[in-house]
């Protein structure tokens, strides 16, 4: 008999066709999440499941299904899951690092240029029938060539917007719990600690994990020491930013604006302060939304399920610990 399958949306057709090929997989089929009680009713009668960063899988989920080998995350982020619930139950997680640093870095960049030069408000602009004629005071904004950019979380997506940044002439600061001198001689970009960042940055871009040390970061405290020119770009997790405080910042003139494509909670509420801003932008967490990427995302989801399935090790585990232990078969 093949092992079950629960995907818990429809990913692109290749990721789908290749767990198909081990699995009897079933398709959560709407745009929106499953609810509870559909997860925990699949999960129930599953080996494997495919999840997105909309699902939260935690340890009463895993204890519904008596045989459940892997659970694999369609995104490179794994807050949803409860990791250590997982790895002390010997269940591997996986997830689809590396297929979309470029892809977000490029989102980044381009939300970064989009608040700094108006572009959005340059179209509503237009649409609203509002050009009359050329200004020489209209919509202005910050220059992007030669300002500073603090970015905070210098991994792989930090370090490819740092690549994006020096085709700009910015300079470029980073802070991260550990140094890459490496990284600092290859593209001249400087160390810095946070302090330095708030105060020192013109843009600021988060590309940090969301984990205890990085929940609100961005607080009342930190937006009060940024430029009151700052700009404030989020492709990384809602929740490192204290939206409240956000609000503030932006509403006081504490800093110019912000981008988002990451909320907390997502969707953002219907009639959220943040959305009446005309200096915030907010996208719906799109910044992996390219053809290509989430094709790639869809095939290193599915090889962490057939892997998991057949009892090897997942090509992208984020806890190998439980490869010490012993793996359910
Ligand atoms: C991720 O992968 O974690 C992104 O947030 C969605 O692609």
């Amino acid at each position: 008999m093949k092992p079950r399958v629960f995907l818990t949306r429809r990913i692109p057709d290749n990721g789908i066709e290749l767990v198909q090929s081990v699995a009897d997989v079933t398709v959560w089929d709407d745009e929106l999440p499953p609810p509870r009680g559909v997860l925990l009713k699949e999960i129930r009668r599953s080996d494997g499941v495919l999840t997105l960063l909309t699902d939260r899988i935690d340890t009463e989920l895993m204890d519904a299904s008596p045989h459940l080998r892997v659970v694999s995350n369609y995104a490179v982020g794994y807050d949803n899951i409860d990791i250590p619930g997982a790895t002390v139950r010997g269940i591997p997680v996986g997830n689809t690092p590396g297929v979309l640093t470029d892809t977000t870095a490029d989102f980044a960049f381009a939300l970064l240029a989009a608040a700094a030069r108006r572009i959005v408000d340059g179209v509503d602009y237009v649409r609203r029938e509002q050009w009359r004629t050329w200004g020489p005071r209209l919509l202005l904004g910050p220059d992007i060539h030669h300002a500073t950019l603090g970015i905070i979380g210098f991994g792989r997506i930090g370090q490819a917007m740092a690549r994006r940044a020096t085709g700009f002439d910015m300079k470029i600061l980073y802070h991260d719990s550990s140094r890459n001198e490496a990284a600092e001689h290859a593209m001249g970009v400087g160390y810095a600690d946070l302090d330095v960042i708030f105060s020192e940055s013109d843009f600021i871009s988060l590309h940090t994990d969301l984990n205890p040390r990085t929940r609100g970061l961005l607080n009342r405290d930190a937006f009060a020491r940024m430029k009151p020119t700052a700009v404030v770009i989020n492709t990384a997790r809602g929740p490192i930013i204290d939206q409240e405080a956000l609000f503030e910042a932006l509403s006081s003139g504490k800093i110019a604006a912000a981008a988002l494509d990451v909320t907390d909670p997502e969707p953002i509420p219907p009639g959220s302060p943040l959305t009446t801003l005309p200096n915030c932008l907010i996208v719906p967490h799109i910044a992996s939304a390219s053809f290509a990427t989430r094709a790639e995302m869809a095939r290193i989801a599915a090889a962490n399920v057939v892997a998991g399935l057949r009892g090897e090790k997942l090509p992208n585990c984020v806890n190998p610990e439980v490869y010490e232990g012993l793996i359910r078969t």
